[in-house]
């Protein structure tokens, strides 16, 4: 059945960022941002289903396991070159799905990305003729680094 999870996302999101009206304007910008940007690809909720586009929900936050799954993240194709120039956007928009779509995958006590780090990061995107190949070994490297 068609499920319209947009309030739901927001919902969530201005709870976990308490009160403040500025802070809410930039979480509704950023989901909006993921939705316009990201969501056609990885689905609004972040479950891409039966594709070769990766699952974010509850899963992504493995990456941020290792410094080079940390890198990955921002400079896989879809972020790094994102229409999204705006760096502190982009930070906002890696920080929604690290920390909101991630859930338990990513670890506690992971630093929130800066718009610094971004902006070096989407610097060097990847360049590879194989991702699918490059993204499998950063992910078993990322495995073993993460704590148990
Ligand atoms: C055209 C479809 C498309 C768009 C748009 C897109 N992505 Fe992706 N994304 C992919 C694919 C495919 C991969 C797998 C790596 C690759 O082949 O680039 C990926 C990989 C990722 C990853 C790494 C997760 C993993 O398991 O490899 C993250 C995080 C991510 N995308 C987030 C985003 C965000 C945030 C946006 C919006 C700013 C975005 N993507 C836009 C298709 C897309």
């Amino acid at each position: 059945m068609l499920r319209i999870p947009f309030p739901e996302i927001l919902a969530v999101v201005l709870t976990l960022c308490g009160t403040s009206a500025a802070q809410a304007a930039v979480q509704t910008h950023t989901v909006t941002n993921y939705l316009t940007h990201c969501g056609g690809c990885h689905g609004i909720e972040g479950i891409s289903g039966r594709t070769f586009i990766p699952v974010l929900r509850d899963q992504v936050g493995v990456f941020s396991c290792s410094t080079e799954g940390r890198a990955y993240l921002a400079r896989v194709p879809g972020i790094s070159m994102s229409l999204i120039r705006d760096d502190q956007e982009l930070a906002d928009v890696l920080n929604f799905v690290l920390f909101q779509l991630g859930g338990k995958s990513t670890p506690a006590g992971t630093p929130h990305y800066s718009a610094s780090e971004v902006h070096e990061l989407r610097a060097h995107p990847i360049s590879t003729t194989d991702l699918l190949s490059l993204r499998a070994a950063v992910l078993s490297r990322a495995q073993a680094s993460c704590p148990h």
